[in-house]
């Protein structure tokens, strides 16, 4: 340790480098365009694994806290904490694959679109986030709500190791008998994870030839009719398709100027027969009235990553919330203002099956809430001055929403403006007290709360309205 170590790191310092270079530092690749006023006491660009180690042992030796950016699409910007040191991780670059086994090894940076870009050519894919820039880092520790979630499970579950900077600035390999403490954590802590993971060991799948989709396209008028449908032929559907319902102004491109609920079906198969099988019984039974259909049309993982991107364009404000609806609550009335009320031509709100995933049993690991409805509002508006309308529409829905939902998932969260349950009682119980043992000093930032107060403690999985 000591001054030569600490020389090599590249790092700036807040105190030190100029205020244009920090600026970019502090909030470079951050997705959403309402910026934190947070300012970490330096940043560190790590290009190395090594780097990582000696980030970790520098904020010990300097008694502050470690933040960590991945991707930097979390919602809320939790990588940018105040007097933290900063890990920024997105010039570590990692990838390899033992092609034998289908394990890819992959630096937390990467996006879905660069791992996917790299596993196809060699005929695999990993079942990543639906947005093309989303990093693997932020992304894997939550859970993962990867592409047909609902019949192949959550993407954290495809993790065989990780490689992590432990609290104690150690690098350790952690897997189910190494470490298991670090790795049941790195399945579902999400930001509270006590440790910075620096590579991700991933189980890959075959790619798919043949990809198609269907979306139809329904004023709002037909909203309950649609939804009810929707949700009733979800459940016992192909396994290899995935379905969700969104309400939403279509794009300009297609012709249709106003709000609209669209249920889209996205199949993975090997061959035009067995997609066109798979989408028929959405198109056999579908309500009568829409305005738009686009049937058994094909498609691609680059072409779904295109539309997705369009859906979710850069240098916007976001506000994004969710909820996990109970299974037996009355979810077309749930969510009927969430779809038919939106504040803004950019907004969207959506429904996205998990049932039969949400009724398998899971792994032990920390991830274990979930339900047949998973549902979530993507806030999008340009003008600062649009600020307080739109979040106030947010709160409004999800004080309603939230009586009947089980909890929340913590990739749509944000724990400043609203905490719920995002465990079971039991796997939460454990998570804090791991994070204790592993972490006591709270070296690792964890959940960003209000007035970012619950370090060593975590969050305390409540529904607050109770
Ligand atoms: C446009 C968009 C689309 C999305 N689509 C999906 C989707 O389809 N499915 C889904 O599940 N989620 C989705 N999300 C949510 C997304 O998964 C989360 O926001 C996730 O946190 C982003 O990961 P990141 O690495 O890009 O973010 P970052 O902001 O870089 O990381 C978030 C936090 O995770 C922790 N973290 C990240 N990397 C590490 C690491 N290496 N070690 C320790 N801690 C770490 C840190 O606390 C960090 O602050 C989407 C988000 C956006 C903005
Ligand atoms: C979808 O259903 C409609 C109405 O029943 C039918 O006219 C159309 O041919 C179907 N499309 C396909 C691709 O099967
Ligand atoms: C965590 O939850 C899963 C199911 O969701 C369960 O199988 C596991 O036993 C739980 N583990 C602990 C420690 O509570
Ligand atoms: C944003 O604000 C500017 C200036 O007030 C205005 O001209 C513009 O139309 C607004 N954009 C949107 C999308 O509201």
């Amino acid at each position: 340790m000591g001054s030569i170590l600490v020389s090599s790191l590249p790092i700036i310092w807040r105190a030190e480098a100029s205020e244009a270079d920090y600026e970019q530092a502090r909030v470079e690749r951050i997705f959403n365009q309402r910026r934190p006023s947070r300012y970490p006491r330096a940043v560190v660009q790590a290009t190395e694994e090594h780097h990582v180690v000696e980030a970790v042992q520098l904020a010990i030796q300097q008694r502050c806290r470690v933040s960590v950016r991945s991707g930097g699409h979390s919602w809320a910007a939790w990588s940018v904490r105040d007097d933290a040191i900063l890990i920024d991780l997105g010039g570590y670059h990692f990838m390899s694959l033992n092609e034998n086994d289908r394990v890819v090894t992959v630096s937390p940076s990467s996006t879905g679109n660069v791992l996917n870009g790299y596993l196809n050519a060699k005929g695999l894919m990993f079942a990543g986030g639906h947005c093309p820039d989303v990093g693997v880092g932020g992304f894997l520790l939550q859970g993962g709500m990867g592409w047909n979630c609902k019949n192949w499970g959550w993407a954290c579950e495809q993790i065989l190791a990780i490689d992590a900077v432990n609290a104690q600035g150690e690098l350790v390999h952690c897997n189910a008998k190494q470490n298991s403490d670090l790795y049941w954590c790195a399945r579902g802590a999400g930001p509270g994870f006590p440790g910075v993971v620096t590579k991700f060991y991933l189980q890959v799948r075959p790619s798919y030839s043949k990809m198609l989709s269907t979306a139809f396209f329904y004023p709002l008028s037909h909203y309950r009719t649609v939804m009810d449908w929707v949700t009733k032929i979800s459940p016992g559907y192909d396994g290899d398709t995935e379905i969700v319902a969104v309400g939403a102004t279509p794009p300009t491109e297609l012709g249709i100027h106003e709000p609209c609920i669209m249920p889209l079906f996205v199949t993975f198969k090997d061959s035009e027969d067995e997609a066109r099988a798979a989408l028929a019984q959405a198109n056999k039974s579908r309500p009568d009235g829409a305005l738009l259909e686009l049937v058994n049309q094909p498609t691609s993982l680059a072409k779904e990553y295109q539309n997705q991107a369009a859906a979710n364009p850069k240098n916007h404000r976001y506000c994004a919330e969710n909820a996990y609806i109970c299974n037996d609550a009355d979810v077309v009335t749930v969510l009927e203002e969430a779809f038919t009320t939106l504040p803004h031509p950019k907004a969207f709100s959506l429904w996205y099956s998990m049932n039969p995933c949400s009724r398998r049993s899971l792994p032990d690991m920390a991830l274990s809430m979930q339900s047949d409805h998973y549902f979530a509002l993507y806030t999008v508006w340009e003008n600062e001055s649009d600020d307080a309308r739109c979040k106030a529409w947010v709160r409004d829905i999800m004080t309603k929403v939230e009586r009947h939902s089980e909890g929340a998932y913590l990739g749509d969260s944000d724990f400043q403006v609203r905490r719920t349950k995002f465990w079971t009682d039991e796997n939460a119980t454990r998570l804090m007290e791991l994070r204790r043992q592993l972490d006591p000093l709270g070296i690792i930032c964890g959940y960003l709360d209000v007035e970012d107060g619950s370090g060593v403690n975590g969050l305390a999985n409540d529904h607050e309205w109770t």
